[in-house]
């Protein structure tokens, strides 16, 4: 690998989607429950990309929801992008497929290296991809396969890659995320303390934990910004108090509660919303 790392966690844009009317009804979910309010859904996403541009400076690239594609809010899942590479991701829910379209555009448009996952053998969802600045685990999922493993494993040839059996949830980031450099956010429960210790096993390295009471609070964004250091967006005190009494104990860190109550009841997290990518590297 040539030149210097850049920071973990730096970033210069995001890609967000508005979300779609179809999205209450026709979202999949792994069980049923609460309806979601849309109204309320739509405010905390506003304020969730208005934290990425306003506040945090991030360039915020919009798209527009796509009725026909009940879940295109969650882009995560569409790309994985490291460094000027972006791969784009050949989701496992047959529903989702064409989602990738308009973020293929916006990532051309940024003039990344964009590689396809064509083999119509591999599936891979983003939510199942996490990068800890060091390798990247790879969740095997009823979302991604070995194969979509493999193929990441191609293209990001500079990193480590291993696999980790995702059970429980419906992605690994679902209970499991970067909450800083080395520092991995991990739930409480027994499913994801299991995919915690596979991969302690599997690395070659040392990250240290940061164990939440709630699993869905262990799925936070994690940013490096100029002039503001660490910035960490986690689940609000007010849904998950527990939680949030862990997160506040993280010293030097912009700490910032983001509700996600409605998109969650669509099994979607705080990662799930957006594609970060840095240009300045
Ligand atoms: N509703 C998010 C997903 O199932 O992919």
């Amino acid at each position: 690998m040539a030149g210097t790392l850049p920071v973990f966690g730096s970033c210069t844009h995001a890609v967000v989607r508005d979300i779609p009317d179809s999205l209450a009804v026709e979202a999949l979910r792994m069980s049923g429950g609460e309806s979601v309010d849309m109204e309320k859904a739509r405010r905390e996403h506003q304020l969730y990309t208005g934290i990425l541009s306003h506040k945090l400076g991030l360039q915020v690239l919009q798209l527009p929801a796509d009725h026909s594609l009940p879940d295109c809010v969650f882009v995560e899942d569409t790309a994985v992008v490291c460094g000027d590479t972006a791969l784009l991701t050949r989701p496992g829910a047959p529903s989702r497929r064409r989602e990738v379209e308009a973020v293929k555009k916006i990532l051309e448009d940024l003039h990344l290296n964009v590689v396809e996952m064509t083999d119509e053998a591999a599936t891979l969802d983003g939510g199942d991809i996490l990068f800890t600045g060091k390798e990247f685990f790879v969740g095997l999922s009823k979302r991604t396969n070995q194969r979509g493993a493999e193929i990441l494993a191609d293209v990001f040839k500079d990193y480590a890659v291993s696999k980790v059996t995702v059970t429980g949830t419906l992605h690994l980031k679902s209970y499991c995320t970067m909450a800083g450099p080395g520092l991995i956010a991990i739930g409480s429960s027994e499913h994801a303390q299991k995919a915690l210790k596979i991969m302690q096993e599997m690395s070659e390295h040392r990250y240290d934990k940061l164990t939440l009471p709630d699993d869905q609070a262990a799925n936070c964004v994690y940013l490096n910004i100029p002039n503001k250091g660490h910035v960490l967006l986690h689940r609000a005190p007010e849904e998950f108090p527990e939680s949030a009494k862990v997160f506040e104990k993280l010293k030097d860190y912009m700490l910032i509660p983001v509700s996600n109550s409605e998109l969650a009841k669509v099994d979607g997290g705080l990662t799930c919303c957006s594609v970060l990518l840095n240009k300045r590297a």
